[in-house]
């Protein structure tokens, strides 16, 4: 599981950490929630209303979501933005315990509000396969362009700096008390998200027991 505020890279990570690790599934549930917005779903309105806003889905719409994805992933998977609230976390922690899926680790990004930010504002997402770039400190090989998948590049609409100002305090206020609740269980690691992408992604690796140069 990722855990951090946003900008943290937890994203970034998540693929990059999917990518070493064979037959992993990635559930993001931003991804999920945009991906549903491009559709035109309800669930896609639903969501739309409290993203655009910067604030959390309500949790029964989210736990659902997270569960049905979770039974449609009978293998190992990597949490990317869930749980975000303790009632999130206990919820999730109830499913694993019945489909008897213990978690292995928790990944908690550290970075400070400013970087945050920083990171934010030039982030562009792939509109196909939803790897993340950022103008300043990652562009893509070719502008508006997806390195990954050749997809179009396009900019969030909850990255204005209002709306990033107001995730970061909805984080601080509702997420980030999850830092205790997982040091409790013994499975939080905590990771300084402050470096390039490699190093993050090294000290995540190490974090896990696991060497950089696995695969
Ligand atoms: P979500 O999509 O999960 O957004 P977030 O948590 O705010 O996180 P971000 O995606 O903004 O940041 P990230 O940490 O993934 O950073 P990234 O890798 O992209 O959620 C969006 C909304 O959906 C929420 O506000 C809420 O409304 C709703 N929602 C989602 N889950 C929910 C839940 N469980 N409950 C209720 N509501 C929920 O990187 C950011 C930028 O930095 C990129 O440009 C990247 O290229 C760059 N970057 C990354 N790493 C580095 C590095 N090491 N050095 C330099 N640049 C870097």
């Amino acid at each position: 599981m990722l855990l951090g505020p946003p900008g943290a890279g937890k994203g970034t990570q998540a693929h990059r950490l999917q990518d070493r690790f064979d037959g992993v599934a990635l559930i993001s549930t931003g991804d999920i929630f945009r991906q549903n917005l491009r559709q035109g779903t309800p669930l896609g309105e639903e969501a739309k209303r409290y993203m655009d806003a910067g604030e959390l889905v309500p949790d029964d719409v989210v736990v659902r979501m997270v569960s049905d994805a979770l039974a449609d992933q009978p293998g190992g998977f990597i949490l990317d933005g869930f749980p975000r609230t303790v009632a999130q976390a206990d919820a999730l922690e109830s499913e694993l315990e019945r489909s008897s899926r213990p978690l292995t680790g928790v990944l908690a990004l550290a970075l400070d509000d400013e970087a945050a930010v920083k990171r934010l504002a030039g982030r562009r997402t792939c509109s196909s396969c939803q790897r993340t770039y950022n103008v300043e400190l990652h562009p893509p090989r070719r502008e508006g362009v997806c390195d990954a998948c050749g997809g179009e590049l396009v900019q969030r609409d909850d990255d204005q700096e209002l709306t990033v100002r107001r995730r970061l305090d909805v984080y601080h206020a509702s997420t980030a008390p999850l830092v205790e609740f997982y040091r409790e269980r013994g499975l939080l690691r905590e990771v300084d998200a402050d470096g390039s992408e490699d190093e993050v992604t090294s000290r995540a690796l190490d974090a896990l027991g696991e060497t950089a140069d696995r695969h």
